[in-house]
């Protein structure tokens, strides 16, 4: 996004380049078909946080062969959990701050308006598939710790080391960085390589959300959560209504960022309401932006949810993409993007943004 625009421009050529490329899409998809064959294909998209490239090509190829569109998000999602360069979620995730990696992950089905999730899981590469499973094999929503991890073991998932040597190094440095009153000595952070330093402390996830030709929408939220957090933190991605919501009547939002700012709120189930009150998906991501902005003014100094000037001094970002295949992305600082498949191609794209991020 061009930085001369203003959040207001930016809303408007936002709408504006939403309907372009719709009709755009239109246009392109439909050439060349005959008629009666056009009026039966439906719009699809899949839209995913900005580590989602991967996940928006696959998951169109599954959707294009008439594939489920869960089972093509999760496919979409399951490259990067597998991934270990991508250390915010599967394999090669940061670990919590006993060195040990915990990860979350919810999907949800817009047709039955069924979910299913895991929170705190270890040694599972994929708690995606196990979220799902939670949806098809039980009636529960949400399966946590050791209960999780039974269940998947039940289900025939492997016990796997999630921990890479990059991610360990990662968190050795930052125990090293605690204090200097215990037996470590201080760490060498001058030393170590740029993206080690990047690394003492994030909060990434992939999220991706899919419709297909027949109106079908479905989406899933997958992490390692925030590093070097305490044993057991669940973030806000196995949490229906915060890291993922879908209503089949309405549209689908997702998030990444930090997640207890987005558990406070509610914000996918929020995005998703502001869709059903007939605003764009980027006017009802940034207006949930607007929200949570403001509720972070009346925290106490200790959380340190405010900068020096008083805005928000955390990242969060909120995906979505409503029934007519219109979607949009918007992060609280400037400088995001996120991968979206229109059918056609797949790109990644500018979050439209609350506050803009010193250059
Ligand atoms: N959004 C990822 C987390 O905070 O756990």
């Amino acid at each position: 996004m061009s930085q001369k625009y203003s959040r207001r421009d930016f809303i408007k050529t936002g709408a504006a380049m939403g309907t372009a490329s719709l009709m755009g899409q239109g246009r392109g998809l439909l050439a060349g078909i005959p008629r009666a064959a056009a009026a039966s294909i439906g719009i699809m998209r899949v839209v995913s946080s900005g580590n989602g490239i991967r996940a928006v090509d696959k998951a169109m190829e599954i959707l294009k062969n008439n594939g489920d569109p869960l089972d093509a998000v999760i496919a979409g999602v399951n490259i990067v959990e597998d991934d270990p360069n991508d250390m915010s979620v599967g394999y090669g995730g940061l670990p919590n701050e006993e060195g040990e990696v915990e990860l979350d992950a919810s999907v949800m089905y817009g047709p039955t308006h069924t979910s299913g999730a895991v929170a705190a899981i270890k040694n599972i590469k994929n708690p995606s598939k196990v979220a799902k499973l939670v949806m098809d094999r039980t009636n529960h929503c949400l399966l946590v710790g050791k209960g999780a991890l039974k269940f998947a073991l039940a289900h025939g998932f492997k016990k796997e080391n999630l921990l890479t040597d990059k991610a360990r190094e990662a968190w050795l440095r930052w125990k090293e960085t605690l204090s200097d009153r215990d037996n470590w000595l201080p760490a060498q952070i001058k030393k170590l390589p740029e993206e080690l330093q990047l690394l003492m402390m994030t909060h990434g996830t992939i999220n991706c959300i899919a419709i297909d030709a027949q109106g079908r929408l479905a989406g899933v939220t997958t992490t390692s959560g925030l590093s070097w957090k305490l044993p057991g933190r669940v973030g806000d991605s196995p949490i229906i209504g915060a890291g993922l919501y879908v209503d089949n009547n309405i549209g689908a939002a997702g998030s990444t960022g930090l997640g207890e700012a987005n558990i406070r709120t509610c914000a996918s189930f929020q995005v998703v309401n502001f869709m059903g009150q007939g605003m764009s998906p980027e006017q009802a991501c940034l207006k949930t932006l607007e929200k949570i902005s403001e509720k972070a003014k009346l925290s106490p100094p200790s959380l340190k949810l405010l900068n020096a000037v008083g805005l928000p001094s955390f990242g969060l970002n909120f995906y979505a993409l409503n029934k007519k295949g219109e979607f949009g992305a918007a992060c609280m600082w400037s400088g995001s993007k996120y991968a979206v498949h229109d059918g056609q191609k797949s790109e990644l794209k500018e979050c439209a943004f609350l506050h803009k991020s010193k250059a």
